[in-house]
């Protein structure tokens, strides 16, 4: 079995400006340096990209933005393409977070030229899925995330599947403190990569699924101990030097 470096990645959301990025950036840069054996990566806002990335600059720590559009350029106001951000030296992109989704209305449609186009331009896509508290209830988890990842992965090409990382979030433990059981985490991701099988299985053993919702310093260990848990999407512990350190310790520990 090929080996997959773990990966923590902060989702800042719509928190801090240039000059709160620079701080974070500074505090938490000596802390992360020393790890070995798993990525980091900050997601933060456009406006505060190319900071992140000049603070991060010769860390290893991973800068990536929170959307994009799929085109090079055109007439989409309030958009970002993908070589405006490759020109900030930015290395991922999140792609298809559910609250893009559920305020913003991007669908899987768009997610299907979204993926590619990132792929194409050298950014490393950050694929997020998941089901809702009532899809769960009524026993559709399966279902709705074959459909997301089925969708989101279309035309991107079997050899380039183990490219994507792919986040899944189940939506009712998104900034709620309900985190899913290790075993939840565990069965759903093993879905997922089951799902990229279907395509490719060289695939499906090198692809990262990263498990995201509420994930804490203090849930991080047993959630990262899982055979198919390659690491997560941090929101609100990543906000904190020491919080998101903790938890890039915890995977460290954890393989
Ligand atoms: P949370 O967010 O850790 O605050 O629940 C995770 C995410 O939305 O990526």
């Amino acid at each position: 079995m090929p080996e997959r470096t773990p990966y923590i990645a902060g989702n800042w959301k719509m928190f801090k400006t240039i000059a709160e990025a620079r701080a974070f950036a500074k505090d938490f840069r000596p802390r992360a340096e020393g790890v070995e054996g798993v990525d980091v990566g900050l997601c933060v806002p456009f406006t505060a990209l190319a900071a992140t990335v000049e603070e991060c600059d010769g860390s290893g720590i991973k800068v990536c933005a929170q959307n994009m559009h799929y085109e090079p350029e055109g007439a989409y106001t309030g958009e970002v393409s993908p070589p405006m951000l490759t020109e900030l030296g930015v290395n991922g992109v999140v792609l298809g977070h559910s609250e893009r989704r559920q305020y913003f209305g991007e669908t899987d449609r768009a997610l299907q030229d979204k993926v590619p186009a990132a792929l194409a331009a050298g950014l490393e896509p950050i694929l997020c899925v998941g089901e809702s508290e009532e899809e769960r209830e009524e026993g559709e988890t399966e279902r709705r995330l074959r459909h997301q990842v089925q969708e989101a992965l279309e035309k991107v090409d079997a050899a380039d599947l183990g490219k994507v990382v792919i986040a899944y979030e189940p939506i009712w433990a998104i900034g709620t403190g309900k985190v899913a059981t290790s075993e939840q985490a565990q069965d759903a991701i093993a879905f997922i990569r089951a799902l990229v099988g279907d395509r490719s299985k060289e695939a499906a053993e090198v692809v990262r699924v990263l498990y995201g919702g509420s994930m804490k310093p203090d849930n991080a260990a047993e959630i990262l101990a899982q055979p198919d848990v390659d690491g997560g999407l941090v929101g609100g512990a990543s906000l904190d030097p020491e919080s998101f350190a903790a938890i890039v310790r915890a995977a460290v520990n954890a393989k």
